[in-house]
């Protein structure tokens, strides 16, 4: 009886430290200085309108028009993973991006327009 109460209990645990990785992993590896950036475009009125349309032309055809992925290798940018995520993070992650994995890096873009694309994202949530 108590072997089997500490096998669920051991489960329990391994299980939601394993959800905690999967939801944290881009995020643990930004650098202390970008994941507390703010979007200094986050209260512009004119933001989420501009935002949309960088979505449209640079991220739609991966992450789909209603920015839910295409269910396989492309992920919802709707979800606990965004919102998770601070401005900072996400500016950092269009930065880089993870070429590795099929996600371009965004670097090119002014900065505006990766600050403009959060404040669509952070609508659409
Ligand atoms: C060519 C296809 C492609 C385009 C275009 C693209 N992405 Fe991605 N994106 C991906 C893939 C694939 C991943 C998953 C990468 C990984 O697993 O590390 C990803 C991951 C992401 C993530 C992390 C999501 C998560 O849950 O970890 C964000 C945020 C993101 N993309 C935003 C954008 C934005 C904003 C744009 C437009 C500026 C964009 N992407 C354009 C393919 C694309």
């Amino acid at each position: 009886m108590t072997r089997r109460f500490f096998a669920i209990l051991c489960l329990t645990i391994s299980a939601s430290l394993l959800l905690c990785a999967a939801v944290s992993s881009h995020w643990s590896r930004v650098p202390e200085k970008d994941h507390i950036r703010i979007n200094p475009l986050a209260t512009h009125p004119e933001s989420v309108a501009a935002g949309a349309l960088v979505y449209r032309d640079h991220c739609a055809q991966c992450h789909r028009a209603d920015a839910m992925g295409d269910g396989h290798k492309k992920p919802p940018l709707r979800s606990e993973r965004i919102r998770s995520a601070t401005d900072g993070d996400l500016e950092w992650f269009l930065r880089q991006g993870d070429l590795g994995h099929g996600m371009p890096s965004w670097s090119s873009l002014p900065e505006a327009q990766r600050w403009q694309v959060i404040a669509y994202l952070r609508s659409i949530q």
